[in-house]
């Protein structure tokens, strides 16, 4: 069978609430690659990157994922010059806990101070009054969970963040936390290829949270064969076929494919419209589970 687009748009991927508040469409753009070398300083061609955020929007993505620490700074600034003023429909997630001494080096720091400086850096670099979703990027091992969330809903209180999700996290994490107060999103990393996280995503699906895959196509480059055969069956590209099955496995899924790239920005909005039969599916998703 040949699946052929009949349009190329992000719409094509049906949407998804966050927490009841937001809708987005459910393939989302990843911001993390438009910076330097190791995700550090300036991209080599900051136009290049501007353009590729333009164009996502143009092709209907609405939910963009950022964090402070990528560049660090430079991906939310870009954004912020990009897009500013912001269309209604977008929503900017970006993330904080994390330090950044040097490229490809990522420290925890998830204190209260620390993430109180970041929401107030993230605002001002995003141009905002309120971010969206916050993310905490991870659990800070030095500090207290309880302490990081705590920090994040006063500042929830305060108007500064609208809704919290969770990154880098186990089920545990997630029920403390909802404790606390309400998780709108989880993200981990996972793809057809790297199911660590099945059971969160299991967890996310039955308690309508957003899981939002991080690395949802770096596997796929791993998983070889199969992926090629549906691919080549289908006559598209198999880093399409594995995020069309990140958007078959749950409604609650909300991949964010990163590029710096327009031509594989459209190749990946594009997969919005790519369905999986029921067999590649469950082959896709049966050979992983034999490896494991
Ligand atoms: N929460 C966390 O701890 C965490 C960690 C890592 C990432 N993230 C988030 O997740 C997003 C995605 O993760 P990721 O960037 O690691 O993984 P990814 O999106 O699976 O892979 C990105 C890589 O694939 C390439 N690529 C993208 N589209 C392609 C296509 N159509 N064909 C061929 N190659 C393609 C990109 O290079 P080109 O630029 O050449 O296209 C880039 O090297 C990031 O942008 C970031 O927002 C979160």
């Amino acid at each position: 069978m040949n699946w052929k687009p009949t349009s190329l748009s992000a719409v094509k991927s049906g949407n998804i609430s966050l927490g009841g508040e937001l809708t987005v469409n459910r393939l989302g753009f990843g911001a993390m690659r438009i910076t330097g070398e190791g995700i550090w300083g300036p991209p080599k061609d900051p136009a290049g990157a501007i353009a590729v955020l333009r164009r996502a929007i143009e092709l209907g993505v609405n939910f963009i994922d950022t964090a402070d620490s990528y560049g660090p700074n430079i991906s939310e600034e870009l954004i912020a010059k990009a897009l500013a003023p912001y269309p209604k429909d977008l929503v900017i997630a970006t993330k904080g806990g994390w330090n950044r001494p040097g490229p490809n080096q990522w420290t925890h720091d998830a204190s209260p101070a620390h993430l109180r400086k970041a929401v107030e850096g993230s605002l001002k670099r995003l141009r905002l009054d309120r971010i969206d979703v916050y993310q905490l990027h991870a659990p800070d091992p030095a500090v207290p969970f309880d302490a990081s969330l705590e920090t994040l809903a006063n500042m929830q209180s305060e108007k500064k963040i609208r809704l919290i999700g969770l990154s880098n996290v186990t089920m545990e994490h997630i029920e403390r936390a909802r404790k606390i107060l309400p998780i709108v999103s989880v993200q981990n990393r996972y793809s057809f290829a790297d199911r660590e996280w099945d059971y969160v995503v299991d967890y996310c699906e039955r308690n309508r949270i957003a899981f939002i895959p991080w690395f949802p196509l770096g596997a796929g480059t791993v998983a070889g064969r199969l992926l090629e055969t549906i691919a080549k069956a289908r006559q598209v590209k198999p880093t399409q076929v594995a995020l069309a099955w990140l958007l078959k496995r749950s409604p609650i899924m909300l991949p964010i494919p990163g590029t710096s790239s327009i031509e594989h920005l459209e190749e990946n909005v594009r997969a919005a419209s790519l369905q999986l039969t029921d067999e590649e599916y469950l082959k896709l998703t049966g050979i992983t589970e034999l490896a494991s």
